[in-house]
């Protein structure tokens, strides 16, 4: 499973069995939607019923009318035939007529898909394309705790670098504190990813103790071990609460909102790197330094955007932050009106390296660097539509 989650979902796509509209290739035919309604009205006489229908439903809280709400039911409608034999169902809600349902469900933010699983709400702060939310409905149906057995496993593990990860060393399934740690899991899946291993030769290399559990941030190499083990499933996940926010964190399609709105003093340091180029590899390689060197400061988390997760959103961002995203860039985002101001770097070879990347952010959260210093006034309005 590790690091397949794209093969995953490109299998999902392959094994649905739609029909054929343009007669592309056999074992490479994209879904286009075949028309049947899949999308349920929810109210407050289906909602029970629904919940009921499918071990996971996902619900869309909008607001009736409008290009949107097209825009929305196509990708609900195309979701839901490519999940439909996953036992996923999939629902709206009408934030004026069903107000009162929406609130017994506890769905408060409008646009926001809400996914029921068990008792567990999930809430999906991701793109709006199907694609994306197909991918993070698939990883919602796994089990929120992957196991690690044997060497490969263990470099798989070792290899996710994006993602933060948490990992325990337990006796077996039967153990308690297996149990504590697999109820914490589930508060933080598919958003953070739990293992386990109960293989004391794994353990070993990753010098776990029996009952440890390891924190690692993104981008981080040493892990945080939670002090004092065994933990109860509460201590767990307010540890993990503590520590979720990175110091260097991707903006990813399927948490971009999410990340978005967890600013810091309402401003966001960001930085542009395409990692399949040269110059954006650098430049990377510098920033995960950086954040490595800085990891114990609180007040600093940076997030890294590689611009070819979101070609649709180049051309805007270019414009309202008024930078090249052919190359790396660095800057501050002020979150409330996109005012911004970038790292000066002449052209491609002049990257900064690490001493003077870590001195221009030591600027910015000093507060010498701002993005009020050079108020003029031509800032493109950043937020046209919604
Ligand atoms: C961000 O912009 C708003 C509106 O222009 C301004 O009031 C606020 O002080 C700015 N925040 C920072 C941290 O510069």
């Amino acid at each position: 499973m590790l690091g397949c989650r794209w093969l995953l979902a490109l299998l999902a796509l392959l094994t649905v069995g739609f029909p054929n509209p343009g007669g592309a290739e056999e074992g490479l035919r994209f879904p286009s939607h075949d028309g049947a309604p899949r999308v349920l009205s929810v109210t407050a006489s289906n909602y029970r019923a629904a919940l009921r229908g499918s071990p996971v439903v996902a619900l869309l809280l909008h607001r009736p009318g409008g290009t949107r709400r097209e825009r929305e039911e196509r990708v609900l409608e195309l979701a839901a035939q490519v999940l439909e034999d996953k036992g996923v169902g999939f629902g709206f809600v009408d934030a004026e007529k069903d107000a009162a349902t929406a609130q017994k469900l506890g769905m408060t933010e409008e646009n926001s898909i809400y996914i029921f699983k068990g008792d567990e709400v999930i809430e999906y702060d991701g793109e709006l394309s199907a694609d994306t939310l197909v991918e993070f409905l698939l990883d919602v149906l796994e089990d929120p705790v992957e196991f690690i057995e044997g060497d490969h496993e263990l470099r798989a593990f070792e290899n996710i670098e994006e993602d933060p990860k948490v990992i325990g060393y337990f006796k077996g399934v039967e153990s308690e504190y297996f149990k504590a740690f697999s109820a914490a899991a589930a508060e933080f899946h598919p958003y953070i990813p739990f293992f386990a291993t109960f293989d004391p030769k794994v353990a070993r290399k990753l010098t776990l103790k029996l009952n440890e559990i390891d924190f690692y941030e993104p981008f981080m190499e040493e892990p945080l071990t939670l002090p004092t083990p065994p933990q109860g499933k509460e201590e767990i996940a307010a540890f993990v609460e503590e520590h979720k926010r990175a110091t260097l964190r991707k903006l990813k399609p399927e948490s971009m909102y999410e990340t978005w709105e967890d600013d810091i003093d309402g401003i966001h340091i960001v930085a542009f790197a395409e990692e399949d180029d040269p110059d954006g590899f650098e430049f990377l390689e510098t920033l995960k330094e950086v954040a490595r060197d800085n990891t114990d400061n609180p007040e600093l988390s940076i997030i890294w955007i590689d611009p070819e997760d979101f070609p649709l959103l180049i051309p805007f961002w270019e414009k309202t932050f008024g930078i090249d995203l052919s190359r790396p860039q660095i800057g501050v985002v002020n979150v409330t009106d996109a005012d911004s101001v970038w790292l000066p770097m002449a052209d491609e070879d002049d990257l900064p390296d690490a001493a003077e990347l870590e001195e221009w952010i030591e600027d910015v959260l000093e507060g010498e660097i701002s993005t009020e210093d050079d108020d003029d006034d031509n800032d493109d309005d950043a937020d046209d539509d919604d």
